[in-house]
């Protein structure tokens, strides 16, 4: 097994200029505990004995597979349905009614890290009620973009099956009654079509052009801009801006702020708490 000390500073200095040019994860001084915990099976599987190894395959690119399987097992996945609460409130009781006078046809909303589907589907069962309640809706053929680095979490998403503890996390009785199927007796439950299908998933860095993905008017980058430097989160500030139309709605995770790294947009707070809104 991969010990800490076998990790030597020129090959933690090496892994950690790639894992932060592949996907911008800023790994911090004395973190060769997180290579060990987190690459330690891949090594195994993949039978290559070090970290300078490893990195030396990635370099040669062959196989092609293991640079993903890498970024796969450094990012964080950590996400939960009606995450924090408050900006889903935000979002179902001001941003709905406001696109629904102010625009003229269906509004465009992206996930931008989505992870194994939480956020996306969560705004996806939002709108469905909205549009229950008001089926001739200017927003009923809104469309949610969902975009992860992840190529596995993607295909969670997906499936759209979550286990029983994964569902506990945010969905309610009667949310689970009404958008999941039990699907087996291990527990697991598929989500419903009604919610699946507004949803597209595509693969997308965040450190890469956004341009073919075209514009939103509500854009979700949550919990992701907080492992990467401050250069990358005024980079991808200003891009998320560029992609946004006037008035667009920008959300954040409950830590991160885009105070200082961009001045494309307006802090507007709520009693539901804080969302930024493009100039
Ligand atoms: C902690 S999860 C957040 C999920 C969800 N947004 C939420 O708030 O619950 C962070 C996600 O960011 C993704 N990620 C990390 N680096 C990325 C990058 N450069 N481009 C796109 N996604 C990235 C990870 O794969 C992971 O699924």
């Amino acid at each position: 097994m991969l010990q800490r000390n076998e990790i030597s500073q020129t090959d933690y200095e090496r892994f950690r200029q790639f894992l932060e040019q592949a996907c911008g994860i800023v790994l911090g001084e004395g973190k060769q505990y997180l290579i060990v915990s987190r690459l330690t099976k891949l090594l195994r599987d993949e039978e290559i004995p070090s970290v300078a190894e490893l990195l030396n395959a990635i370099q040669r690119g062959h196989p092609r597979h293991l640079r993903d399987a890498v970024i796969d097992a450094m990012t964080t996945n950590e996400t939960s349905w009606f995450r924090d609460g408050g900006p889903f409130e935000l979002f179902e009781k001001l941003c709905l009614p406001e696109l629904e006078s102010r625009l003229s046809q269906s509004c465009r909303i992206w996930s931008a890290a989505c992870s194994s589907g939480q956020e996306p589907y969560t705004i996806s069962m939002i709108l469905h009620d909205y549009l229950r309640k008001k089926p001739d809706s200017r927003l009923k053929n809104t469309q949610i973009m969902a975009t992860d680095i992840s190529n596995s979490m993607l295909a969670l998403a997906r499936r759209g099956i979550y286990e029983e503890y994964a569902l506990i996390r945010g969905i309610s009785p009667t949310r689970r009654q009404q958008f999941f199927t039990a699907l087996d007796e291990d527990g697991r439950w598929q989500l419903n079509n009604e919610i699946k299908d507004r949803v597209q998933f595509r693969e997308q860095n965040l450190l890469q052009s956004y341009t073919s993905l075209g514009r939103f008017d509500v854009i979700f980058c949550r919990n992701v801009l907080i492992y990467f430097s401050i250069e990358r989160k005024i980079d991808i500030l200003t891009r998320l801006a560029q992609t946004m139309n006037p008035q667009g709605y920008l959300f954040l995770g409950a830590s991160e702020t885009i105070s200082g790294y961009s001045d494309a947009f307006e802090m507007q707070r709520t009693p539901y708490g804080v969302v930024y809104r493009r100039h």
